[in-house]
Formats: C-alpha cells, sequence, structure tokens
C-alpha cells in the first residue's frame, strides 16, 4: 500500500495521471424481497397500528421510498408490553436456561443463513457500504446472539453471586446508526438472562429490525418475547413511560438520553444509557505511521463517521503532525464514495437529511470559526445526502468542532506536544466513551489507559468489537455496560 493514489480511486477521478480505475462491483438488490408495508411484530404477529398511522423509510442514497412501516402509538406500546409481560410470566422466565439458549442459537444461526439478505437490506435503508454491513454489523450481531445463548444457562457463575433473577420487560430504544447489531446488543443479552423485550428501532432504519422478527418467528420463538414497534421518539417516549416496563435500554443521543433519565427517574425502572462521544485518538511520534493513518481513517470514516465512539478529535504529536496529515490527505485520496450497494464503495450516504444538515453546519461553524477546512477532489451523486470525507487542521479546543459531536465524515485535527498534554486535551470533554493510543512503547500505553477517562481504549487499533468485550462510557456518554459478562448485570436483579 503505497498510499500515494495508485490504487484509484472514485474520488481522485479528476485528478490528473491517473492510470486506471475500479469497475463497479455491485451486490444484487435483488437478494431481498421488500414489502410495500410492514405492521407492528406484538405477541409473535404482524399486524397495523391500532389508529392505522404509517411512516415511509427511504433509501438515503437515493432518496427512493422503500417501504411503509406502521407508526405504533400508545395504545400499541400498551399491547406490546401486554404481551411481554405474557410471555415473560408464562413461557420465557420459567423456562430453563438451556432452552432459552436454544432459541438463541437458532436466531444465530438464521442470522448467518440469511446474511446476505441482511447486509443488502441494512445498506439499502441506512445509506452504509455493503462491505460494512456485510463483514461487521451482520457478522457482530450474529456473534452477539452466539456469545449470549452461551451464559443462559450459567448465569448463576456470572459473578453476580446466586440466584440472579431478570428484571421482568425490557422496553429498547436503538439508534440509526448500526440498526441491526443494536438490536442484537440489546435482545441478545436480555433474553439470555430471561426478560421479555420491546424493541423501537429508529424511525430511518426500521427494517432490519423487522426482518429480525421475521427471523424469531422462523427460530420458533413463544410470541411475545420479543416485540418490535416501528415508530419515531414519540414511540419510544411512550414506551420508556409506560408503567408496564421494568428496564429501559436506550443508545442514542445524549439529549435524548437526559429526557428518558428524567422519564425513569424515582420509578424504580432500571436504566442503560449509551450517548454520544467525543473520542480523541492519540498519536505519538514514535507510532508505525502508516498502520496510524489507516486507524485514524477506520476511526472516523467507517460508516460515514455515524459512530458514537468514532475517533473525531485527532491528536497528534506535533513533531509528527506534518508526515501525518500529509499522509492522511493522500490516504483520503484513495477512498470511494458513492453506491453503498457497491463492493468497492469506502463510504456511502449520511443516513438523512436532518443528519446531513447537522454535520453541514457544523462543518461551516468550523470553517468560520477559523479551522482550516480540505477535502479530496470528490463528485457527489446528484440524488441522495452526502458528505465529501473532511478533516479540519489548526482547530483550538474551544472550536465547536472540537467539542461537539458531529456523527459525520469530519475530522478535527489536534497537536500537543508532551503526554501530560495529551491527556489534559483527550479529558477535555464532556464525553467519555473511547480513545485510541498510537506508540510503540507499552508502557505509555498502559499510563495513558489509566488517565484517560474513556470507556473503552484501543492501543495501536480502532474501532475493535468482540461480543465478550465490555462498552460503554461516562459522564455524558451514558451509564451501564453492553457485551460480555457486564452486559448481563443489565438485565439481572443482582
Ligand atoms: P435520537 O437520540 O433522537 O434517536 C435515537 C432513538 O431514540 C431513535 O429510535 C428515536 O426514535 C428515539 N427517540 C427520539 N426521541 C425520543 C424520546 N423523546 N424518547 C424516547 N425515544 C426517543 O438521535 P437522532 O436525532 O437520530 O440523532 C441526533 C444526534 O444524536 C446525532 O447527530 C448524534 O450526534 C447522536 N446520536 C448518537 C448515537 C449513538 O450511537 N450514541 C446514535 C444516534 C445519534
Ligand atoms: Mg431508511
Amino acid at each position: 500500500m503505497d498510499g500515494d493514489g495508485a490504487r484509484g480511486s472514485a474520488l481522485a477521478t479528476t485528478a490528473p495521471g491517473l492510470a486506471w480505475e475500479y469497475a463497479p462491483a455491485p451486490e444484487s438488490r435483488d437478494v431481498v424481497s421488500i414489502a410495500p408495508e410492514y405492521g407492528l411484530f406484538i405477541d409473535g404477529e404482524f399486524g397495523p397500528a391500532a389508529d392505522g398511522g404509517t411512516f415511509a423509510t427511504i433509501n438515503p442514497a437515493t432518496e427512493e421510498p422503500l417501504a411503509r412501516v406502521a407508526q405504533a402509538g400508545p395504545a400499541d406500546v400498551g399491547r406490546a408490553v401486554a404481551a411481554a409481560r405474557r410471555a415473560y410470566e408464562t413461557t420465557w422466565r420459567p423456562m430453563p436456561g438451556a432452552e432459552r439458549a436454544k432459541y438463541l442459537y437458532r436466531i444465530a444461526r438464521v442470522l448467518q443463513e440469511r446474511a446476505r439478505e441482511f447486509a443488502v437490506l441494512e445498506s439499502l435503508d441506512n445509506g452504509k457500504p455493503i462491505k460494512e454491513s456485510r463483514d461487521t454489523d451482520i457478522p457482530l450481531a450474529a456473534a452477539h446472539f452466539f456469545y449470549y445463548a452461551g451464559w443462559a444457562d450459567k448465569l448463576e457463575h456470572a459473578g453476580f453471586g446466586p440466584g440472579p433473577r431478570p428484571l421482568g420487560v425490557a422496553g429498547q430504544i436503538i439508534p440509526w446508526n448500526f440498526p441491526l447489531l443494536m438490536a442484537a446488543w440489546k435482545l441478545a443479552p436480555a433474553l439470555a438472562a430471561g426478560n421479555t423485550c420491546v424493541l423501537k428501532p429508529a424511525e430511518t432504519t426500521p427494517l432490519t429490525a423487522l426482518l429480525l422478527a421475521e427471523v424469531c418467528q422462523q427460530a420458533g420463538l413463544p410470541p411475545g418475547v420479543v416485540n418490535v414497534l416501528t415508530g419515531a421518539g414519540g414511540t419510544g417516549a411512550a414506551l420508556a413511560g409506560h408503567q408496564g416496563v421494568d428496564k429501559i435500554a436506550f443508545t442514542g443521543s445524549t439529549e435524548v438520553g437526559k429526557q428518558i433519565a428524567a422519564t425513569v427517574a424515582g420509578t424504580g425502572k432500571k436504566v442503560t444509557l449509551e450517548l454520544g462521544g467525543k473520542a480523541a485518538n492519540i498519536i505519538f511520534d514514535d507510532a508505525p505511521v502508516e498502520a496510524a493513518v489507516e486507524g485514524i481513517v477506520n476511526g472516523i470514516f467507517f460508516n460515514q463517521g455515524h459512530v458514537c465512539c468514532a475517533g473525531s478529535r485527532l491528536l497528534v504529536q506535533e513533531s509528527a503532525a506534518q508526515e501525518v496529515t500529509d499522509r492522511l490527505r493522500r490516504r483520503l485520496g484513495t477512498l470511494r464514495l458513492g453506491d453503498p450497494l457497491d463492493k468497492n464503495t469506502d463510504i456511502g450516504a449520511i443516513n438523512s437529511r436532518a443528519q446531513l444538515d447537522k454535520i453541514t453546519e457544523l462543518s461551516a461553524a468550523g470553517q468560520a470559526e477559523g479551522a482550516d477546512r480540505w477535502s479530496p477532489p470528490c463528485e457527489l451523486p446528484g440524488r441522495g445526502f452526502w458528505f465529501a470525507p473532511t478533516i479540519f487542521t489548526g482547530v483550538a479546543q474551544s472550536h465547536r468542532i472540537a467539542r461537539e459531536e458531529i456523527f459525520g465524515p469530519v475530522l478535527s485535527v489536534l497537536t500537543f506536544r508532551t503526554p501530560d498534554e495529551a491527556v489534559a486535551k483527550a479529558n477535555n470533554t464532556p464525553y467519555g466513551l473511547s480513545a485510541g493510543v498510537w506508540t510503540e512503547k507499552g508502557s505509555r500505553i498502559l499510563w495513558l489507559a489509566s488517565k484517560l477517562r474513556a470507556g473503552v481504549v484501543w492501543a495501536n487499533t480502532y474501532n475493535r468489537f468482540d461480543p465478550a468485550s465490555p462498552f460503554g462510557g461516562y459522564t455524558e456518554s451514558g451509564y451501564g455496560r453492553e457485551g460480555g459478562r457486564h452486559g448481563l448485570a443489565a438485565y439481572l436483579d443482582a
């Protein structure tokens, strides 16, 4: 990999001197059939909302409508919670853990069998590149079900004392950036621990959660154990406020997380919140530069930067700053932006017009506040929601782009001289979800990991996920852990 653009690029086609270009390698859209309309999944069956309300979900890469989806209102929330309660009392809680595990294993295996279908549907509804949905989202979702299936009959040995009990009905509200994966993160540990679930997917990406509901049917999961309510913020608020729900798990914006915390305060409901982030990716001058550049790219351009743990603040040691940013610019020239279903695409569509507006506004603020903005030559498709990969240098800690979560393919570059300064700058944020450290020195990695206020610290890598490893934040990034043994604690009364 020489990083000088010789690999060819959709972005770089306008640059002179490039000899060749990748041919399109489109994944087939026909592997998934999308119904014109979808109902709510309550008590094992699909049906319309009580008031007949629906809304459209679109393909953000083309703005083409994909399907209409039922909009759940308070009456539907009531029905779903009642179904989940019934299933909890009569079927799921009394069932031996080893039996519950069989259903989770079945779901995991069906996810693997239907992986291609899920990947295409995820990319169509969300806009993410097919190579990411195919290689990351779907395999990790299946891995979560496999992992937690293994715990279902071992809860006594999970370290929470003898006889840990499930909480009851879990209301789970998830975002649009990893739709199926977030559903798996929520459902798998809850079900393994013996809870039943009412899941509310995000309004821009409901389709893979509905396909997962179909997989629950296919796996023979008893009715009511998993219910899926599609709808927008109002549906989520009704679920969070429903008195029949014993636990709320939320992933999304800090603003909505705070509202949910206020709603459930004093009700006795348990809550876990996985919110935003503004992670520092810290590069020391002894780091292997090429690997670090790949880590920076992965950290902020993976999934168009729609990642809560994205390495959105690059902190680079001053002595290495020029080399790192030069190489980074060259590497960005090789990224291909475009059709999410093309297997060569690196950067897909922004998930919604609202998110595109937010990224556009914050980037304009970065320029207005005096940072230097740069993007590689890049032709954006005429329709759909797109944003060129963007780097800001000369960023000050006071700039909005250094403080606020952009949730887009936009990197803010800051510099530091000493390790202490790196720590001070990295921790200068109300968030605390993740961080990255790049250095050859093991002792420095350990020292930094103990100083950084972040739930996850990656060393000489970034965005590594495994179902066995816990994930979660500090302060405005929320509380509670998902994944691993720790993820069970959120669903056990222990
Ligand atoms: P959001 O927090 O509004 O949406 C997340 C989920 O919460 C969706 O299912 C939504 O329908 C639901 N929701 C919205 N309002 C609710 C309410 N009052 N009560 C209960 N549920 C509610 O996030 P949004 O507006 O899509 O994105 C805004 C910003 O939030 C992004 O730009 C990004 O900075 C951040 N975000 C962070 C995520 C993360 O993974 N930590 C995921 C999504 C967004
Ligand atoms: Mg959509």
